[in-house]
């Protein structure tokens, strides 16, 4: 698949990698190609561009900006270049302010997510949240002894899920699809759970997995 990546954090760079390390072609979109500079030379197959471009050239997108910044990147990006497409949205809407005991700080409520901001904003492009709620070093095909981690998805168009629930087996891991837009209300906040052991005991090697009887 052609894949416009955009950010230039470590998410955005891991994903990238992961696309590449599975022969996809990948754009990576930023407002200053210097912070990638790096990461380029290492990565000569992928393309650095602007958010626009990167969004133009991608089949499917990765939204993996931060959170307060996520519509802005998306409006950079441009609707026509979003159009229609798979946009696979890892964002979490962490506020600008610190955890208190170890837990974030959200700028939504529970009754409604980032990702129904962005879908309300742009009501074409087809969200699908994945890869919110694991740190980006266990993105791309993770070893643990206890199996195979579950990816939490949710998004409106089934097709789109169906893309990007091939992607996430591709990256090693289960999908559990969690239904539509609203569900980010429920993904978002394992981003919290996810990073309490890491602030209270430095744990950052764990992943959620759903068990079945
Ligand atoms: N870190 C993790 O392990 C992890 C795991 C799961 C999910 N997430 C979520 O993934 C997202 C990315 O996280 P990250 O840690 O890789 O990076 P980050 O530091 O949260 O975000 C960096 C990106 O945000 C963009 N950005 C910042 N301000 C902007 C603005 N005003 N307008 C447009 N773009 C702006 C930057 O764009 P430029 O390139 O143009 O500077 C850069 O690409 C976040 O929403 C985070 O909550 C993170």
């Amino acid at each position: 698949m052609k894949v416009g990546v955009l950010g230039s954090g470590d998410v955005a760079k891991t994903l990238a990698g992961g696309f590449l390390k599975h022969g996809h072609d990948v754009t990576i979109g930023t407002r200053d190609a210097g912070k990638l500079a790096d990461w380029a030379a290492k990565n000569p197959k992928a393309k650095v561009a602007g958010f626009a471009d990167a969004a133009k050239f991608g089949d499917l997108v990765v939204l993996a900006v931060k959170g307060t910044a996520a519509a802005d990147a998306l409006r950079a990006a441009g609707a026509a270049n979003l159009g229609d497409k798979p946009v696979v949205d890892a964002t979490n809407p962490i506020a600008d302010a610190p955890p208190v005991n170890g837990v974030l700080k959200f700028f939504t409520t529970h009754d409604d997510s980032l990702m129904e901001r962005l879908q309300r904003e742009f009501p074409a492009a087809r969200l699908v949240k994945a890869f919110s709620s694991v740190g980006n070093a266990l993105m791309i095909n993770p070893q643990f002894k206890d199996g195979k981690p579950t990816m939490f998805i949710c998004g409106n168009d089934e097709a789109a899920k169906q893309t990007v629930a091939k992607i996430i087996d591709q990256f090693g891991w289960d999908t559990a699809d969690m239904g539509t837009v609203e569900a980010a209300r429920a993904i978002e906040p394992l981003c919290m759970l996810w990073c309490l052991p890491g602030f209270l005991r430095n744990e950052w090697t764990h992943a959620f997995k759903l068990l079945r009887k």
